[in-house]
């Protein structure tokens, strides 16, 4: 429900607090067609062409909707090499937003976390984290280091009242520490909106507590801001210290807290782009020579300086409440609508998209066959949605190749910032509540094509059995001529 209105019924509504006055047309191709398209991309919904598919849920980063102020301050850059007044514009709005010391541009989140790795992680090193994102373990592995998740214990449960259930794990911090040796901790990293748990939040508590700890043992701390823009709405929602407290105050607490902030602008920002803030002179001086290398220059960092106009406005936009709760209450209404009908989706519902629990979904599968992307698969059969696997082929296989089995199978529709409507969400939850009705008719995925390095972006993969023509068959018979 829209914090601002209530409906007379009582009914909880997810009300936009925007008007939509630009569109772009998305088409519904009929079911044989589907079959067919998701097949040709390898039963890899990364590998679809976007003119197939009809909602696109694989994920929020970099397609969130922007505002027409940051279009109008897209055609007000200063497009220079070196000095360019849009750099300083946004470092000022930068200073304003988080507090924050220094700043270093990127072109993404990923780029940052390059740098970031690239300084800090010394080979048998270890990161704590609460939790891993796919390009953030890559990085710190690429670089030799280790990574250490003590996420709590509820936090891997999918279904759970919890209201912070990216937190940290406090006993298992200490133990951890104890274990590896602070000198081996190359840092601690709190990521926001914890992604592939579900994008459960993190509590301002939780991370004081993580802070305080961490310079006890004088160890650095590095947060990932890049799904903040929820975690901050859960922070207002859900701990009621913060309940009177302006965004902003919230976002200055948390800029001073970690030595090392950084973010996807593709997700925060609702631009394109990434940057990592610092509060420490000596870290931003160890970062601060591999900007020009693999980025670009101080003051641009990669990002094109329309992108960084757009993000300087965006950010200040994301202290509203009216913009940052356009996710959550959409995630929290499509996932109510499902668990109505009884599919299995993540709770309490978090941020970033809603997650459906293929475990769960497909458990006449076995888990060799990859239950999250023959879920993914058969929701764009059936929906011409366009979700993304969240579960063991997102995962690497270990050393000796066995596969590591991902601790949630998950299919995540995202639900790009203001971007979709009711209908739209109402469809989502009608396509999948059939689907959950027909799971049997699910089958297995095996791979033709195994990359060994983030294999879910371009491996290929093919259905079992002729399942996806049976599903097609039996959502002909159900559904008629509807497309
Ligand atoms: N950290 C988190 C928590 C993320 O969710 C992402 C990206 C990144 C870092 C990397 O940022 O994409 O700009 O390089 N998540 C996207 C997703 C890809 O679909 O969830 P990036």
């Amino acid at each position: 429900m829209s914090m601002s209105i209530k409906f007379r019924s009582g009914e909880n509504v997810p009300m936009e607090m925007h008007k939509v006055r630009m569109v772009q047309k998305v088409n519904l191709l009929p079911v044989d067609e589907r079959v067919k398209a998701v097949t040709e991309a390898g039963c890899n919904t990364f590998l679809l062409k976007n003119r197939d598919v009809f909602l696109d849920m694989l994920t929020d980063s970099g397609v969130n909707a922007m505002s027409q102020e940051q279009y109008a301050a897209m055609m007000n850059a200063d497009d220079a090499y070196s000095g360019s007044e849009t750099f300083y514009r946004l470092e000022k709005v930068i200073q304003e937003v988080f507090g924050t010391a220094f700043f270093l541009p990127a072109h993404q989140g990923r780029a940052c976390e390059n740098i970031i790795s690239k300084s800090f992680v010394k080979p048998g090193q270890t990161v704590i984290m609460n939790y891993h994102f796919t390009t953030t373990k890559a990085h710190i592995e690429v670089n030799g280091g280790d990574v250490v998740e003590i996420v709590s214990d509820e936090g891997l449960k999918v279904t759970s009242d919890l209201p912070f259930k990216g937190n940290l794990d406090i006993d298992k911090l200490k133990s951890e520490i104890a274990r590896i040796g602070a000198e081996n901790v190359a840092y601690i990293r709190v990521e926001a909106g914890t992604n592939l748990i579900g994008g459960q939040p993190v509590s301002v508590a939780n991370m004081r507590e993580t802070a305080a700890i961490a310079k006890q043992h004088g160890i650095m701390t590095v947060f990932d801001a890049s799904l903040l823009s929820d975690n901050l709405y859960f922070i207002k929602t859900r701990e009621p210290e913060f309940a009177n407290k302006s965004l902003n105050e919230i976002t200055l607490e948390l800029g001073k807290m970690f030595d090392i902030t950084y973010f996807s602008a593709r997700k925060l920002g609702c631009a394109r782009g990434g940057g990592i803030m610092v509060n420490r002179e000596d870290l931003y001086l160890t970062m601060q020579g591999l900007v020009p290398l693999y980025e670009g220059f101080l003051t641009y960092g990669g990002m094109s300086v329309r992108e960084m106009e757009a993000l300087a406005v965006g950010l200040k936009e994301g202290l509203d409440i009216n913009v940052i709760e356009q996710t959550p209450i959409f995630v929290e209404a499509l996932c109510n609508e499902l668990l109505k009908n009884n599919v299995p989706v993540v709770t309490p519902p978090g941020g970033l998209g809603c997650h459906v629990n293929a475990e769960a979904f497909c458990s006449h599968l076995p888990v060799e066959e990859y239950r999250s992307g023959a879920l993914a698969v058969a929701m764009y059969i059936v929906s011409g949605v366009r979700g993304m696997e969240r579960g063991t082929l997102s995962e690497s296989r270990n050393a000796d190749g066995s596969e590591r089995y991902a601790e949630m199978e998950l299919l995540r529709l995202a639900v790009p910032k203001r971007v979709f409507t009711l209908s739209q969400m109402k469809y989502v939850a009608d396509r999948l509540t059939w689907l959950y009705e027909n799971r049997e008719l699910i089958g297995g995925l095996k791979f033709t094509f195994e990359p060994k390095i983030l294999r879910f972006f371009f491996g290929k993969l093919e259905a079992t059995t002729d399942w996806p023509q049976k599903l097609a068959t039996k959502f002909k018979a159900d559904f008629g001529d509807s497309l």
